[in-house]
């Protein structure tokens, strides 16, 4: 199919462009790049350096470029500023994909591809989550994803959008071969932060919260491989395009690692020893967050490749390594 990328320079789209590109479909990636790199990109693939919360602007690419289905990342994504700038979040996260919706309307583009969270959970109360489990978002952030969620289900609807929003759990690790990788401005991720400090770039690593109802008290997670989470978008796009529903997935690989073991797992693939520190709870940190993935499993054969700790670890230490100032931009 012929796509947009909203958000195609960022993290996670710049590992689905790829994905795409070798599943044989055409990309076109728009993105403002405002916390996305341009050297994340593919030579030779369309790039429009734009705002998706410009709707003619938007509807004008769509049709132009005769775009059949959208892949949709452009949002912002830090949980702590989220909650002191609550405005920027609902301007670009909701407007912008309300922008979005609308120049799809008027471009008869009816696929999307939604990039969800698992954030929409909050505090789940069992585990493993299911899709069907309670949304009571704890964060500004998870709470503009859900929004967008509701939103696409009345545009479905009312006005036949079709649609899968693919709910991330913690994304990490890299394009095997070191090419592109994870760079945030503002770094708030454990795998990474742990990476850099493997590299000397950090003094320490803190654990926040040690006194968690867990077995060695820190904060359990789901690691999922990008390059996994990447798949699962290939997979959800072709189930568009053959005509299938609206869907909502889960994506986690449905094991759950320790901050701890996470730290111990990094020390033994960067065989480098580091300081790690223990420090307060971090604030709206839930103490599980272990996904089912067995529907989109079932449903669209999504099997995960890279998702053990180790390889994840792997992949990002070998981006983290070969480009110690990420992007450099
Ligand atoms: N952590 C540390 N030290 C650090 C950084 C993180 O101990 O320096 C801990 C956190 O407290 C947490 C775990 O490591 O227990 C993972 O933290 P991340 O920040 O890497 O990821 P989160 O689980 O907080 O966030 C992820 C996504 C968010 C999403 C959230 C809820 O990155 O986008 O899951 O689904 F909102």
């Amino acid at each position: 199919m012929r796509v947009l990328v909203t958000g195609g320079a960022g993290y996670i789209g710049s590992h689905v462009v790829r994905a795409l590109l070798q599943a044989g479909h055409e990309v076109v990636v728009y993105d403002n790049l405002s916390t996305g790199h341009r050297q994340a990109l593919p030579g030779g693939i369309p790039f429009y350096e734009e705002d998706i919360r410009v709707t003619e602007r938007l509807t004008e690419v769509l049709l132009a470029e005769r775009i059949e289905a959208v892949l949709h990342f452009a949002a912002l994504s830090l949980v702590g500023e989220s909650m002191q700038e609550p405005q920027k979040y609902y301007d670009n996260n909701v407007g912008g994909t309300l922008s979005l919706v609308t120049a799809m309307r008027q471009a008869h583009v009816e696929n999307l591809v939604f990039s969800s969270t698992a954030a929409v959970y909050g505090e789940p109360e069992k585990w493993p989550i299911l899709e069907t489990a309670p949304t009571f978002p704890t964060n500004v952030y998870g709470r503009t994803k859900l929004v967008i969620e509701g939103l696409l289900a009345d545009f479905a609807a009312a006005y036949g959008l079709r649609y899968v929003s693919l709910r991330y759990f913690n994304a990490a690790g890299a394009w095997p071969e070191g090419t592109i990788g994870e760079d945030h401005g503002t770094e708030t991720h454990l795998v990474p932060l742990i990476l850099k400090t493997a590299l000397g770039q950090r003094k320490a690593i803190s654990i926040f919260g040690t006194d968690y109802a867990t077995a060695d008290g820190t904060c359990i997670r789901d690691y999922i491989h990008v390059c996994d989470l990447a798949q699962a978008h290939v997979l959800a796009l072709e189930h568009l395009g053959r005509g299938g529903e609206c869907r909502i997935y889960n994506l986690g690989s449905e094991q759950g690692f320790s901050v701890r073991q996470v730290i111990e797992t990094a020390k033994k693939v960067t065989q480098r020893d580091f300081a790690v520190e223990e420090a307060p709870r971090r604030a709206g940190d839930p103490a599980v967050l272990v996904a089912s993935s067995a529907k989109i499993r079932q449903e669209l054969g999504w099997q995960p490749q890279r998702s053990e700790l180790e390889t994840i670890v792997e992949d990002a230490w070998r981006w983290h390594k070969a480009q110690p100032g990420g992007y450099g931009d």
